[in-house]
């Protein structure tokens, strides 16, 4: 099969353009590599290093494609926050980049959205989307990603929406605020790990090698539908607090766990969401597999792979 993978590069992306390949795909990825790890460069002659919108070949290549794997995104509660403007820039203009031309080629979509749309939750895919007022520029993120899925349900081509709930592992960057890389670089070095609000808020966390397994299996599935896509192990949804501790015991750090108050981290009022752990029945009750990594062998993994690098 023929995949394009627009921003495949990053984290999820390079991820499933690695297998994909393995698997004798061909697979040809846009992305200016703005927020890709750095260490781990997409396969040269794969990857056309370029932003989508800018791309002149992107018609071309959608028409080209069997599959187009919708990836590319200002992402990262840290990057959202401090550049709500970028962000809303960016992934507004990529909806009109791309959808014209999913329609025009009337080609399958797979969207990665964001479990940000459902604010505060309740967190299955047929309750409504909530996203709080624009004098919080934080949810330009979420209300972004809900304009997209509007755009891509609207445009008359297949699609699979994947509304994605902390993916992680190795090869994920802490810079822009993904907690899991950022507590492990803490812990490594010695340093305190930091807790951003109370630590109380609790979250679901997703091994990318088991996010990979459920993501091609939802891609084969017939039809358009919408999906969560996370960890449905109990040990993986933990308080923030928890995390911190975990880490430690894995990694046996002696770092300090410090709280901070969110407000001295983020910009003033931007907030955070209590509890955010998917519904996955509506996901278990269309796919065979099982997520099999704990959050004790994530942690492992990226440690291990910050070392090597
Ligand atoms: N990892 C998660 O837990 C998670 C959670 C919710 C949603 N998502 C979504 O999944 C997708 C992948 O996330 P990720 O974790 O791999 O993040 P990532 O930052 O590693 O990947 C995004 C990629 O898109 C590229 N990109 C951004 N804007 C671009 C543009 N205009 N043109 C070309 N390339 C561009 C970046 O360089 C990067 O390689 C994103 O759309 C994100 O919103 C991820």
């Amino acid at each position: 099969m023929k995949y394009l993978m627009l921003g495949g590069a990053g984290f999820v992306g390079l991820a499933l353009s690695t297998r994909l390949m393995n698997d004798g795909h061909e697979v040809i990825i846009v992305d200016d590599l703005s927020t890709s790890n750095p260490h781990t460069p997409p396969p040269a002659h794969n990857t056309i290093r370029s932003s989508v919108q800018q791309c002149p070949e992107l018609d071309g290549l959608v028409a080209w494609a069997d599959v187009v794997y919708f990836l590319a995104g200002s992402v990262g509660v840290k990057y959202v926050v401090e550049h709500p403007y970028e962000t809303m820039m960016n992934n507004l203009s990529l909806i009109s980049a791309v959808v014209p031309l999913l329609h025009k080629h009337n080609k399958y979509v797979i969207f990665t959205s964001t479990s940000e749309v459902y604010g505060q939750g309740p967190y299955s895919e047929d309750d409504n989307i909530s996203i709080a007022p624009p004098t919080n520029t934080r949810w330009g993120y979420a209300s972004a990603k809900a304009a997209t899925e509007f755009a891509i349900a609207s445009a008359g081509c297949r699609y699979k929406i994947l509304r994605l709930f902390n993916v992680t592992g190795p090869g994920q960057v802490g810079t822009h605020g993904m907690v899991l890389p950022r507590f492990i670089g803490a812990a490594l070095a010695g340093k305190d790990i930091e807790v951003y609000g109370t630590g109380e808020q609790r979250r679901s966390f997703c091994h990318i090698a088991d996010a990979v397994e459920i993501i091609l299996e939802v891609e084969r599935l017939p039809g358009s539908n919408i999906f969560n896509v996370g960890s449905a192990l109990p040990a993986n949804s933990v308080s923030i607090l928890d995390v911190a501790h975990v880490v430690k015991d894995v990694l046996q750090s002696s770092s300090q766990t410090v709280l901070k108050p969110f407000d001295d981290v983020f910009v003033r009022n931007s907030g955070d969401i209590a509890d955010r752990v998917p519904d996955l029945r509506k996901l278990h009750s269309h796919i065979t597999y099982i997520p099999k990594k704990t959050l004790r062998d994530i942690i492992q993994d990226i440690a291990n792979d910050t070392l090597t690098h």
